[in-house]
């Protein structure tokens, strides 16, 4: 089992499959945002010994992310290699929605039904200033796809000041006739450009005020280590959810691990990569001390984002993109 020095247990990796993405989202990458080559990517074959090495330690829940996990190539052949790893028990995915429909009846068949959507606007041009790509339509019949097919879906709706604090409403209402969540995210730093960061003036605590002024919230209780407090409304077939991503008030129960595309591995969003899993595999040399080396990163885990924020020594916020969400 993985456990850190604050007696937490990690069972859940986060696992980002490419850095690149289709869309170029302004919270988290600038137009011109420099991806990897190829070869610096961590292969199949390297995913699948360690996914095989956590999921010996315990890690039963991966998380696939990106960018865009669907512009991997073979990204299929890939999932259904990790749902024969024993001790896998949940795969879910996070995705843009842009490549993801013609992938959905096979992953129902593979009994992966969770899937988070990221989706910012429920309006075509404002899709096009944030995304600064034209695909509002193509993720739209995804996720009017993934509920024909009786996913769970779970919409990301990262909330701006002056960009979409509008269509609060206009989310919430999707939950009424719609089986699905709709999470509000805190915009969190990491848009890989740089900016200064001032913080957000719509922390969890504003969004929910504003959705309460026009719906009945009835807490209901939360899936251990939730990202998310989630609420029903009376008489909607869907739920809505906070993330307080900025605001960090889950990490006293959080059980993630997160690995990049190119093998980095962080033992929390807000902190420095503590180890390269690719570099120790492709190192004859090291790659026994592989699990050791797993183990001790994560028992020296900060207790929180905020001390592990006060020790980044990085000058820039990386994207979410090369982080992996
Ligand atoms: P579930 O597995 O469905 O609970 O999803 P999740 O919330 O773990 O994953 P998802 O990829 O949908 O992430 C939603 C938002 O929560 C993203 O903006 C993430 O970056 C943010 N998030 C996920 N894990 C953490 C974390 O450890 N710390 C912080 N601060 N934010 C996180
Ligand atoms: N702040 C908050 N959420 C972000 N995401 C990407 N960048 C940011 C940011 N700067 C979200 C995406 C996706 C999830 C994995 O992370 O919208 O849904
Ligand atoms: Fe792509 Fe997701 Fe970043 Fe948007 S938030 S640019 S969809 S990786």
């Amino acid at each position: 089992m993985l456990t850190d020095a604050h007696h937490r247990i990690i069972d859940y990796v986060r696992l980002s499959v490419t850095d690149r993405c289709n869309l170029r989202c302004t919270y988290c990458m600038p137009e011109d945002m420099h991806f990897v080559q190829k070869n610096e990517l961590l292969t199949d074959n390297e995913i699948l010994t360690l996914l095989q090495l956590l999921a010996g330690t315990g890690i039963s829940k991966v998380r696939i992310t990106g960018g865009e996990p669907f512009l991997r190539a073979g990204l299929m052949t890939l999932l259904e290699k990790i749902k024969n790893i024993p001790g896998i028990r949940e795969i879910a995915i996070t995705t843009n929605g842009i490549l993801t429909q013609p992938h959905i009846s096979a992953l129902r068949q593979l009994g992966i039904t969770n899937i988070n959507l990221s989706l910012d606007t429920l309006q075509a041009d404002r899709f096009l200033q944030i995304t600064r790509r034209n695909k509002f339509a193509t993720v739209m019949a995804t996720l009017e796809s993934l509920l024909q097919h009786n996913m769970q879906v779970k919409i990301n709706a990262v909330v701006m000041e002056n960009v979409n604090t509008d269509e609060l409403t206009a989310f919430t209402a999707l939950t009424r006739e719609n089986a699905l969540s709709v999470r509000f995210i805190e915009e969190m730093p990491f848009n890989g450009q740089g900016h200064a960061f001032s913080g957000i003036t719509w922390n969890y605590h504003k969004i929910l005020e504003t959705i309460s002024s026009q719906y009945a919230l009835q807490k209901i209780s939360d899936a251990p280590h939730s990202t998310s407090l989630n609420y029903h409304i009376p008489g909607h077939k869907g739920n809505i959810g906070v993330i307080p991503a900025y605001s960090r008030t889950f990490c006293g129960t959080c059980n993630r691990l997160r690995i990049s595309a190119t093998g980095s591995m962080k033992t929390c969003l807000y902190g420095n990569d503590v180890l390269n899993v690719k570099e120790m595999m492709r190192d004859e040399l090291h790659h026994n001390e592989l699990l050791p080396a797993i183990q001790s990163a994560i028992h020296a885990r900060f207790a929180n984002g905020f001390e592990a924020e006060q020790h980044h020594t990085a000058k820039n916020m990386e994207s979410m993109s090369v982080i992996g969400g």
